[in-house]
């Protein structure tokens, strides 16, 4: 949980990945929202380990598209293909499909983990509360 808490409050990847609605820097409310989803049977979140340390986590839950996939890779793990692996693993095990994510426009490392597992694009429009103007929220899925 500790290292969970480090890598999804780490402020440059939230802004790669604002759409987690909660504030990651208040723990107690990290340690309610965690629970909430161990207890929601529609989410599945899968753990990432790499030389025996965890280095990431992968959720799929019910979103408004449909089936939702969510990845986040610590930052001292990234740039070695993990996200990418992790990702294809993932969707060898779990086969529920459609599965939609959503990137921003400015964040071209995840751009690139989804296309090479599989995905494509679907639309894309304004992103709202990301820090560029010109952000764009694209909407991919992988049938
Ligand atoms: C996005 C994230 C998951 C990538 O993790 P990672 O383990 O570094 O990803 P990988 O190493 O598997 O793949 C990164 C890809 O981006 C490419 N890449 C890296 N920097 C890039 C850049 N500046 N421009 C374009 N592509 C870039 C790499 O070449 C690689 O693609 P390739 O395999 O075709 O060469 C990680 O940075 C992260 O957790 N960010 C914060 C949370 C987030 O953005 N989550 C995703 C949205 S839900």
């Amino acid at each position: 949980m500790d290292a969970m808490f480090g890598m999804l409050s780490d402020p440059d990847s939230r802004t790669m990945a604002p759409f987690f609605a909660i504030d990651f820097a208040d723990r107690a409310e990290f340690e309610d929202k965690m629970a909430a989803m161990a207890n929601d049977d529609t989410v599945k979140m899968y753990s990432m380990m790499a030389g025996g340390h965890f280095v990431g986590a992968i959720m799929t839950f019910d979103g408004p598209a449909g089936r939702e996939v969510f990845y986040w890779i610590r930052r001292i793990a990234w740039g070695r293909g993990l996200a990418t692996e992790a990702m294809a693993r993932m969707l060898n095990i779990d086969h529920t499909r459609p599965v939609y994510a959503h990137v921003l426009s400015t964040n071209p490392r995840a751009l690139a983990v989804l296309e090479n597992c599989g995905f494509h694009e679907v639309s894309r429009r304004d992103a709202i509360e990301t820090p560029a103007p010109d952000d764009e929220d694209i909407l991919l899925v992988k049938d």
